[in-house]
């Protein structure tokens, strides 16, 4: 008995803000946006608990499950709605349980996190049965508006996942990582407001992800050319273009949602996931690969047979 995802649920606010709504705002330009990410536009004026409740309620309803199924609830997110108690609260709130929950804060990669999690907490004795993993961020309200280096970047959005006891899925490799001498080059400032070394950022995701995703195919006993499905950290897409080239990995095998969310932190994993899981990827038995990477620097990276 091994663990799969039962059902997938995603959440994004309404208000849409594109590219040429940025040139209004700043010295910036549609064109130069999508050459150098990918990013066309993005969603604000998202509340993570709100988002997440919204992604989770898709998710429990997706498995064909009730909310009182899930007996526990992981949140990974760096935008929580307050510090003090943690946001997953609401969410367990929201949905009637009284379950263990907490929040995870791995930034970007928490998703990744998350699931690994998740993974540990079912198979150790006593452990629940379903666990509800969301990946939930308002990244509009910690970015900069005035600043062009990081305002065209970020979204807000939140996916969720249930993950269950059954026969069919299973992970077959981790690897996580954070390189704390790097939290300099992107982090809230007091006023928290997003600072980020964007050039720096992009040259250590590539390094980190790349040899992130050969870690957990090793222990796997897998190489990439098994790989059929990567659920990539939406940031830039050339970030997803220079690791899949030097992992050669097609990047038609990549489900990417980036030009329409912007990089939604935690949530961009499973978000990627929903559109894998729309066309039709998702199959039984496909290896599929979820990385991420954020700050702190913090990645993660988790091989699952689907
Ligand atoms: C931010 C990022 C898109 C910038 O792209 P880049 O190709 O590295 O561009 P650079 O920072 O080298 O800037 C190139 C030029 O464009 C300018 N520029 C920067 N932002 C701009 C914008 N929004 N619009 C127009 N010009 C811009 C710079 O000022 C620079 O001008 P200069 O050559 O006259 O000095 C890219 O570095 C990136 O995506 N980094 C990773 C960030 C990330 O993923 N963070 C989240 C991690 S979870």
């Amino acid at each position: 008995m091994t663990i799969r995802i039962a059902g997938i649920g995603t959440s994004l606010p309404p208000t849409i803000v594109t590219n040429h709504d940025l040139e209004q705002r700043m010295d910036t330009s549609d064109a130069w946006i999508r050459e150098r990410s990918g990013i066309g536009e993005r969603r604000v004026s998202g509340v993570t608990s709100e988002m997440g409740l919204d992604a989770a309620t898709k998710a429990i309803e997706d498995a064909g499950i009730g909310a009182g199924d899930i007996d526990f609830v992981l949140l990974a997110t760096c935008t929580p709605d307050q510090v003090i108690p943690a946001t997953s609260t609401q969410i367990t709130r929201g949905l009637g349980l009284t379950c263990g929950s907490m929040d995870i804060n791995a930034a970007c990669a928490g998703f990744a996190y998350g699931y690994a999690a998740a993974f540990g907490l079912m198979l150790a004795p006593g452990g629940p049965n379903r666990v509800l993993v969301v990946g939930a961020d308002a990244m509009s309200k910690v970015v900069d508006w005035t600043d062009r280096g990081t305002a065209i970047l970020f979204g807000d959005g939140a996916g969720a996942a249930v993950l269950e006891r059954h026969e069919q899925g299973d992970l077959l490799g981790q690897d996580f990582g954070v390189a704390g001498d790097l939290r300099e080059i992107l982090y809230c400032n007091h006023a928290d407001t997003i600072v980020m070394e964007g050039r720096e950022v992009f040259k250590r995701a590539v390094r980190a992800v790349t040899q992130s995703v050969k870690n957990a195919l090793d222990q796997a006993g897998l190489t990439p050319s098994d790989i059929d499905v990567v659920l990539p950290h939406q940031a830039n897409v050339r970030i997803i273009e220079a690791v899949c080239s030097r992992l050669d990995i097609p990047m038609e095998k990549t489900h990417n949602v980036l030009e329409h969310t912007g990089n939604t932190s935690a949530a961009s994993i499973p978000l990627a996931m929903a559109a894998a899981n729309e066309a039709g990827a998702l199959q039984p038995g496909k290896i599929v690969v979820m990385t991420g990477f954020g700050a702190g620097m913090a990645w993660g990276s988790v091989v699952v047979r689907w």
